[in-house]
């Protein structure tokens, strides 16, 4: 049973979104962990699937002593670990490496950007460039005034660089962005000064994900949820990113971090934007953006004693992982401080005080070495009135539910109740939908659609700068609550997390 609905009736959006252009695409950091697990093996997949436009040149930037020919090789073997299994031939890797050149310099150092200006110069380079700043942290503001400085930064070109068909220079910037609302304002009001806020691109690799884009399209290319996504119709939301591994060898940069500045400021907070934003008025990344930052501005600033109230935060002991690996404590994992009060996990009540969502909670949980991997949103619908099925059977009835399953799985499973044959009982069922299916040939990686965006100029999946502020807001002040309260509870790697499951804990 179904609808005949196969190959029949796409509605190809393309025209009203840009096309990738040829660019050189430098990569600070491109001998690091990023560049070779994400930024090339996405590249290379672009060129397969044949989105990488035949003017896209790599150059590599970075300190190692090395010539083009070693940076190829070691990017190939990057490619065939990173590459999710995709064909590496030696015609396809040939035409790839071709695009790589590598710039040995130091980030500060004026002499290398005289080198690479010259190389973007050079006779057959595009005349666009990217800038993808994949160093640490530290390092954004040093990059993008270097650039500036060496002429290749697009600060007060404005509209004219908007306006012109070639020549554009654009910074992509990875996260962490900032550490708290003031510093991410310092670092804003910085790459401002060098590029143009159109042309900076803050990544968050969660709006890349083919299930976090569906969210709008879901939304608003439907006519039967959109007239329920209110307080009238929805009791919560649950938004969650558990993880079922622990840290890792990430200690050095997560124990400064922890889990609400890691995840929360950033993925959770974005997922909790597109389901709750309004329908933008065009497909515009202006307009889709302002939409998100209402949601954030609509977000109240709540008294320290509250937020406590709301809050949840945890650090995981030693235990025994999903996978079945034994998982140290976090206080004894590498470059961990071992009397470390950072949170491994986090979960944090909201409300969005606006019109259509006032009185609703959205609850965010997101935490390592948990027992599931999983990231989830969940819209609970109200029961139906008492009379009836609910007044009979109360809490036995399960209430309406829309699942939307961001990974692993990916696709959506809303719940219903239906009639239980051959007695007078009534149960849940659900109708699901698998994304995979009938996608298997092409369901790109995060990494794949933001760069083919960061190409084509669309900024529509990168964070704006006051987005990235509003978002700190939320979480400077829950670090504030926590400052000088009790540790982070304990909980057991490998186990639920805090004793909290469920909506129920939370009342909803
Ligand atoms: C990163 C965080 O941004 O996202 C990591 O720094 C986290 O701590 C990762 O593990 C999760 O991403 P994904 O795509 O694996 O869900």
């Amino acid at each position: 049973m179904g609808f005949p609905i196969a190959g029949k009736s796409y509605c190809d959006l393309n025209g009203a979104s840009l096309e990738p252009r040829a660019a050189a695409i430098v990569v600070f950091g491109g001998t690091g962990d990023l560049s070779r697990r994400k930024i090339v093996p996405a590249l290379y997949k672009l060129q397969l699937s044949g989105i990488l436009p035949e003017g896209v040149r790599i150059i590599g930037f970075a300190r190692r002593d090395q010539g083009d020919a070693e940076f190829r090789s070691s990017l190939r073997d990057a490619c065939e670990k990173h590459s999710g299994g995709a064909r590496i031939d030696g015609d396809e890797w040939g035409r790839f490496e071709r695009r790589i050149t590598y710039i040995r310099g130091d980030l500060g150092d004026p002499a290398a950007y005289g080198e690479l200006a010259q190389a973007l110069a050079a006779p057959g380079m595009p005349d666009d460039a990217l800038f993808y700043l994949a160093v640490s942290p530290d390092s954004f503001e040093t990059v993008a005034r270097a650039l500036a400085a060496a002429g290749l930064g697009s600060a007060g070109r404005g509209s004219e660089s908007r306006a012109r068909p070639s020549g554009s220079r654009r910074l992509v910037v990875e996260k962490p962005f900032g550490r708290d609302r003031m510093s991410a304002r310092g670092l804003n009001a910085a790459l401002q000064e060098c590029f143009d806020e159109s042309d900076i691109l803050r990544i968050d690799h969660y709006l890349g994900k083919e299930t976090v884009q569906n969210l709008l399209y879901f939304r608003f290319a439907n006519s039967i949820f959109e007239p329920l996504w209110n307080s009238g119709h929805i009791q919560s939301v649950e938004i969650e990113v558990l993880e079922s591994e622990g840290i890792g060898t990430r200690g050095g940069y997560y124990d400064g971090a922890g889990a609400a500045r890691d995840m929360l400021q950033n993925h959770l907070i974005q997922l909790l934007c597109l389901t709750a934003m309004e329908p933008p008025a065009t497909l515009d990344p202006e307009a889709i953006r302002d939409e998100k930052v209402k949601v954030l501005r609509s977000i109240r600033d709540y008294p320290r004693e509250e937020l406590l109230r709301r809050s949840r935060r945890g650090q995981y002991s030693a235990g025994l992982l999903s996978s079945g690996d034994g998982c140290p404590a976090y206080r004894d994992e590498p470059k961990v401080s071992p009397d470390s009060t950072t949170e491994t996990y986090v979960s944090l009540r909201l409300e969005v005080d606006n019109w259509r969502f006032a009185g609703v909670p959205f609850v965010l949980r997101t935490g390592k070495a948990l027992d599931r991997q999983l990231s989830e949103i969940r819209v609970n619908f109200r029961r139906p009135p008492a009379a009836l099925f609910s007044g009979w059977c109360g809490d036995a009835l399960s209430p309406n539910a829309l699942a939307i399953r961001v990974q692993p799985d990916e696709g959506m499973a809303l719940r219903f109740n239906v009639k239980i044959p051959g007695a007078a009982r009534v149960g849940p069922s659900e109708l699901r939908f698998a994304y995979r299916e009938g996608n298997e040939d092409y369901f790109p990686e995060a990494y794949e659609r933001l760069l083919a965006d960061a190409l084509a100029g669309d900024s529509t999946l990168f964070i704006r700068s006051d987005e990235a502020e509003e978002a700190w807001r939320i979480v400077d002040a829950l670090e504030a609550a926590w400052a000088g309260g009790p540790p982070p509870e304990s909980y057991p790697a490998g186990g639920a997390g805090p004793a909290e499951e469920g909506a129920e804990a939370w009342g909803l």
